[in-house]
């Protein structure tokens, strides 16, 4: 059974390409509610001429923000430990193993949640990962992030008594299925009897994208450890911090969802990470990318702006993309979208 812990921690969930330095440095300034992050993962590596590029989202470790811990995506353990090893020495404490990437391009290769139709590799890598000193002897701890199955949740059995062999730190569950994607309801009685076949410390990851949705996940999993929460942050970036604040049943100062302060302050968050991007990367077309990605994840607070984000998503100079934005955050000022 996963241990009992009334109090549940909340985690900044990783997602590749967006939840990126640039975009949490800024996040960890303006935002709060949060006590631990997961790092988008990197591909596990044995060239060492890349490393400099390869490991620029999570090297130097930042600080001065709730801990981090980077994520490794690979199948082989002899370049997960050369990766994990690179971390180690950067400082990081643990090391998250992606277990859960749904894209064809990366399951059809075995990766992330394509291994776990195979519980016999994930044992045998993670029978090397923990027969060298570095996870033996307790130096850089391990933890996973996974889905119910590849294709089915049938297959989480046999992946829980793999991972119940090893001391993992803790085992993140998002209720899908790799298939899924991220389409359909997540499956609640499936994570029901996954939580309760590990060993670990479960956490939770799915879909919370109010207080309401985080009091539900509470209240019926009370022994989960932590809530990971991805998209339901990105489109209320005050979300951890309003949960916070109805668990100690303090006067709220977090502005209300889509208030003309909450979009004051979104605007800024944005501004902010703009001016990042415009210094790190090269040219209207990678800036752009990015910031239309982190629109796409603003945009279902804002239903009947469509319009306006439309906008946005066609922009291919700065100066439309800086018309466009500011349209769309006066229009979102003017009025509530529900
Ligand atoms: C664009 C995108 C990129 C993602 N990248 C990662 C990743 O690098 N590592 C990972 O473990 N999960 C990744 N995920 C999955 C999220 O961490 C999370 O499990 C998923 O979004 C469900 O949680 P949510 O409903 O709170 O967003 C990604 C998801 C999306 C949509």
């Amino acid at each position: 059974m996963s241990h009992s812990n009334s109090s549940c921690e909340i985690l900044m969930a990783p997602l590749h390409g967006v939840t990126t330095r640039v975009m949490r440095e800024s996040w960890y300034t303006r935002f709060s509610g949060i006590d631990r992050t997961v790092l988008p993962f990197i591909l596990a590596v044995q060239a060492k001429g890349s490393k400099k590029n390869h490991f620029k989202d999570c090297l130097p470790p930042l600080t001065d923000c709730p801990l981090e811990t980077p994520q490794i995506l690979g199948n082989d353990a002899a370049s997960f430990l050369e990766t994990a090893r690179t971390l180690h020495e950067a400082g990081y404490a643990e090391v998250n193993w992606n277990l859960g990437c749904p894209y064809p391009m990366v399951a059809n290769k075995g990766r992330g949640s394509g291994l776990l139709p195979f519980p016999e590799r994930i044992e045998a890598i993670l029978n090397t990962v923990y027969s060298d000193s570095l996870f033996a002897d307790g130096l850089l701890r391990l933890s996973v992030k996974t889905r119910l199955g590849r294709k089915s949740s049938a297959e989480f059995e046999s992946v829980a008594k793999t991972f119940n062999n090893y001391p993992l730190s803790s085992v993140t569950i998002h209720p899908r299925v790799g298939t899924q994607m991220y389409r359909g309801e997540v499956d609640l009685e499936g994570f029901a009897l996954a939580q309760d076949l590990i060993i670990a410390p479960v956490i939770y990851n799915g879909d919370i994208r109010t207080t309401e949705d985080y009091y539900l996940i509470h209240k019926r999993f009370p022994n989960i450890s932590a809530i990971m929460i991805g998209r339901g942050l990105l489109a209320d970036p005050f979300l951890a911090k309003r949960i916070r604040e109805a668990q100690s049943g303090e006067e709220t100062t977090t502005p209300a969802y889509t208030s003309p302060q909450w979009v004051e302050e979104v605007h800024q968050w944005y501004q902010d990470i703009y001016a990042s991007y415009k210094t790190v990367l090269y040219g209207p077309g990678h800036v752009l990318a990015k910031m239309k990605e982190l629109f796409s994840y603003l945009a279902p607070s804002f239903p009947d702006k469509k319009k306006e984000l439309e906008h946005i998503s066609r922009s291919t100079s700065f100066e439309v993309y800086e018309n466009a934005v500011s349209l769309f955050f006066t229009a979102a000022r003017s009025g509530s979208s529900r």
